[in-house]
This record gives C-alpha cells, structure tokens and sequence, in this order.
C-alpha cells in the first residue's frame, strides 16, 4: 500500500549562510533592500524572481565578488567582511560558464588546484573524481572546444567542485541549454547535490527550475525577499498575489473579509460563496476588508454526468485550449467578474468538452487560498 509521508528532509538545522539586513545601493537605486535569510547546512536553496529583482547581486555578494553597502554575510559562521572571493569557503558556477577554450578538460577543471600545489598525485585523484561526480569519466583529454552545450555546462560544475567548497553558487546555470536537456540537468544537479552534500544556492528566474530542485526557494522581487518556504508551501501557500502569479496560474476571486482571527480567515466571495481557510503567517489587512482569494487551475475538476461533490461551482464552457497531456478550459461562473482557468488531464475527456457547454467545477476548500490584496 502506498503511504502518504512528508518529504524527507536531508540538511541540518545549522545555519551555512546568514544574510544580515543587506542592502547594495547604487547612488540612490537600491539592487538589493534589506534582505536578511539564512541558508541551512547541505540545503538546497533557490533565488527566484523576474529579470533585475537582485539575484545575481546576492549571490555575488555571498561569492565575496561585491560588497554589501549596509548589513552582514557569514559563511559556516566566518564573517565575509573584507574576506577576497578566493579565501571564502565558496566557489561560484557562472551563467557563461567561462571555460578556457584553450585547455582541454583535465586543465579546466584542475585550473583552480594548481595553487594549491597538491603533492603525489593528488592533484590527478580530484580531478577525475570530479569528472566522475559530473558523468565525464573519459573525456579529460577533449578541447573544451569540442564539446556539447551540455558537456560545458559539467565542466564548470567540476571546476568548481574539485576546489570542494562548501557552498556552490550557480547563476542560472541551465539557462544557455536546451528544454530537454535542462530538464534532464536539473535531475541531475540535484541528485549530485544530494551525493556530495554541499550547500547548493541557485539563482534562477525559471519558477519550474526553482520548484522542482529546491529545499526551500526565496522569491524576490524588486530588491526585496517577498517569501521563503518549500516549494510546495511557496506555490499552494503564496503570500500574495504577485508571489502567486509568479509561480504559475492562478485564479484570483475578489473577496470581503468578515472574520478574522489567529489562525483562520472567513472570506465572502460572490463564486464561491462564505468560506473559511487558513490566515497566511504574513497576512496584513490593508486598511479595509478587502483580500482576494486564490485558487490554483489543477485544483478545479471537472464533474462529470450526475456526480456531485461537497464544494462544486457551476458555470459555462467559454474557450477550451488542447495541450497534449491536458486541456485548459476557460469557464465564466455567474457573479465572478473574470473566467475562472481550469486544467483537466486528458483521460477523462476534457479534450472532448464543448465550448458552451454548462459544467461543474468540484474543489477542496483546502485549496483555496487567501492572500493580501
Ligand atoms: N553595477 C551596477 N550599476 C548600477 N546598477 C546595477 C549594477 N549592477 C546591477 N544593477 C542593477 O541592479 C538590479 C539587480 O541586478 P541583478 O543583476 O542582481 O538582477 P538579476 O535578478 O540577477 O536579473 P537577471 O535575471 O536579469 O540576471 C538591476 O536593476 C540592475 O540593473
Ligand atoms: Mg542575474
């Protein structure tokens, strides 16, 4: 029989990287507005958000490649403070990749060692363990010319791993590669994180990327760090709507607060009636009693013949959107003043539905989430 479990949960509880009120201004433009987070030991950590909300200037700063104009960074409880990116225990996987063209693997990868002057071999052991760690056993010899997008992409990740930091920083790593093979990367990566045990921080604008790699992803928007939490908590659970609309579809209902206390929220809404959910941690009223109410596309079902459920809504087919492996439906509810987005997999026939056609929505109440306006 199968069981429902949590997700097992692999990093400590110890604090790798702590972010203190950092803020890195440029003249009077804030790149990054008093963002404080702490990073666990062996966790892998996501920065997700749009173009020029600040990413790469975080990581940067935790690289030791750029200072914070105000606040504090500590890695494994050193403070960074006037520590050169080349004394911190970091090392950094770049967008570019920047491999020397020049050399072939084997010198790619043992560039950064040469400092270090390794004795008996040494030098020669890492650098085809790192190989090994990235699938490139073999290759050592190849012209970092002749090689795939894909094979690149290993090479800087061994070039960074062979040093054995103990915090990887990766800026958008996937992004130069293709749809399959970043899919089939992303696996990869993270099944190497979860072998080596490294603190992984990963900057991605990619929300799929983040969800389906991270322990935990902070969203940021504009500067500022909107929310941290799992990825499953960061897209059933966002904070608000411009979190929620980041991180997929999402159907957004007006809604009336009548009753607000610790823990629950009791919401009025035309579509769905008077409901009671969960009061988000971050929750803040604004001003008056107006929040909205969110509900994700998959966790609307279809109803079909004479089957009923507890909690349904009832409307008409406006647009159906075929996509393979599931249809989009459009669906106009009477007082809802936009359509609601419905996904159906494409068992049951909800390729097959008419436009037009009168339907019934079945949802959990679970689902339903509030969220500031
Ligand atoms: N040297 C600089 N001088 C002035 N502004 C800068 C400088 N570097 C970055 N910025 C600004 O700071 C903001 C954040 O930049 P950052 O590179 O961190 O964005 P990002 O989130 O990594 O975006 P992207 O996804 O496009 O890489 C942007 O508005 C950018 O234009
Ligand atoms: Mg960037």
């Amino acid at each position: 029989m199968l069981e429902r479990v949590q997700s097992e949960r692999t990093q400590s509880d110890r604090a790798m990287i702590e972010i203190r009120d950092v803020t890195r201004s440029y003249g009077s433009f804030k790149a990054l507005d008093n963002a404080s987070l702490a990073i666990r030991e062996g966790e892998f950590f996501s920065l997700l958000g749009p173009s020029g909300c600040g990413k790469t200037t975080l990581l940067r700063m935790i690289a030791g490649f750029d200072t914070p104009t105000s606040g504090s960074i500590a890695v494994d409880g050193q403070p960074m403070d006037g520590i050169p990116a080349n004394r911190r225990p970091t090392n950094m996987v770049f967008q570019s990749y920047a491999i020397f063209p020049h050399l072939d693997v084997e010198q790619n990868v043992a560039y950064g060692l040469k400092r270090l002057k390794l004795q008996g071999g040494e030098e020669k052991r890492r650098v085809e363990e790192a190989l090994a760690q990235v699938s490139l056993t073999g290759l050592g010899k190849r012209r970092a010319t002749e090689l795939s997008g894909g094979q690149r992409q290993r090479v800087a990740l061994a070039r960074a791993l062979v040093m054995r930091p103990k915090v990887l920083l990766l800026d958008e790593p996937l992004s130069a590669l293709d749809k399959k093979l970043r899919e089939q990367m992303q696996v990869e990566l993270r099944r190497l994180q979860q072998a080596v045990g490294i603190t992984f921080v990963l900057v991605t604008h990619d929300q799929y990327e983040a969800l389906a790699m991270s322990d935990r992803i902070a969203v940021m928007f504009g500067g500022r760090i909107a929310q941290i939490a799992s990825p499953k908590e960061i897209y059933q659970r966002p904070v608000n709507r411009q979190v929620a609309d980041f991180l997929g579809g999402m159907n957004f209902v007006r809604a009336e607060i009548v009753e607000e206390n610790g823990a629950s929220l009791v919401l009025d809404t035309l579509g769905f009636g008077r409901v009671k959910t969960d009061k988000p941690k971050a929750f803040v009223r604004n001003g008056g009693g107006a929040a909205t109410l969110g509900i994700r596309p998959e966790r609307l079902r279809v109803l079909w013949d004479n089957a009923t459920a507890k909690f349904e809504v009832a409307g008409k087919v406006v647009e159906r959107h075929y996509f393979g492996e599931i249809t989009h439906l459009i669906v106009e509810i009477p007082g809802l003043e936009k359509p609601l987005s419905v996904t159906e997999t494409n068992d049951f026939g909800a390729d097959d539905i008419p436009v037009g056609a009168p339907i019934r929505l079945a949802y959990d109440p679970e689902a339903l989430v509030a969220m500031a306006d």
